[in-house]
């Protein structure tokens, strides 16, 4: 049985009073839980001091393809791992739309993420004009073609990957779980279609807008096994709840 896992997205949210307050309350209420929280860069630290022996993991937002150099303003995947993180997200929809990452420059991500031991959270989903067009599973078979012609499809046993339709990413319009479903079934298939031990295992979370008023349905989908959850993990309460939710 593949365990379900919530990860939290905090985006470019949070100061160091505000995370501190946001995670004194996550770790009392998750212990035994697993978890985790991408937070910015700035705040590892932070994290990794306040959630250290704890059920809760920590990673980042995005990685640097490259190893090290001169990169200006880049972040590579060792000094991640030097915090202590687990895991980082690779190919967001606001990384490809807003900063020009391409499906390739993804794949270089997430091997670089896994070259040093990270598991890369790679990021999938159609946009809303994609969607009414009808281009969804292709749009979504190009993202994870692109990772599985680089890596390799056996990459996928030290991935998770999370399908995003961009058009529910912080708008408030959540799939609905059959919509969801779908999508994760497709993606578990296709995936299948070249490594069944792989895609049996493969953590799939659905993203955009996830609460906690709408986690447990989600959760009881076959091929939804956890979240992505960008908003509500800024809300003790709610990220608490959607973890509880995926856990049971
Ligand atoms: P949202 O964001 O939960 O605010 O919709 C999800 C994400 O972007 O990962």
């Amino acid at each position: 049985m593949r365990k379900k896992l919530v990860a939290g997205n905090w985006k470019m949210h949070g100061n160091l009073a505000e995370n501190a307050a946001l995670l004194s309350a996550l770790k009392p209420a998750l212990a035994g839980i697993e978890a985790v929280v991408c937070v910015p860069f700035p705040y590892l630290a932070q994290a990794q001091a306040a959630l250290a022996g704890s059920s809760i993991a920590w990673g980042a937002q995005n990685v640097s393809e490259q190893a090290k150099g001169a990169f200006t303003g880049e972040v590579s995947a060792a000094m991640l791992l030097d915090f202590g993180c687990r895991y980082v997200i690779v190919g967001h929809s606001e990384r490809r739309s807003l900063y020009g990452e391409t499906d390739e420059l993804v794949a270089s991500k997430y091997m670089a993420a896994q070259a040093a031991g990270l598991t890369p959270i790679l990021c999938v989903g159609e946009s809303l004009a994609e969607r009414e067009s009808g281009v969804t599973e292709a749009v979504v078979a190009r993202q994870l073609d692109a990772v599985i012609k680089a890596a390799g499809v056996a990459s996928l046993a030290r991935a998770v990957v999370a399908y995003e339709p961009v058009w529910a990413i912080g708008t408030g319009k959540t799939a609905t779980p059959e919509q969801a479903q779908a999508v994760h079934a497709f993606i578990r298939g296709k995936i299948a279609a070249l490594d069944a031990g792989v895609a049996d295992g493969l953590v799939i979370q659905y993203g955009g807008s996830v609460k906690a008023a709408n986690a447990a349905e989600l959760m009881a989908q076959p091929d939804i096994d956890g979240g992505l959850i960008g908003g509500a993990s800024l809300v003790a309460d709610e990220f608490i709840a959607i973890c509880q939710a995926a856990a049971k």
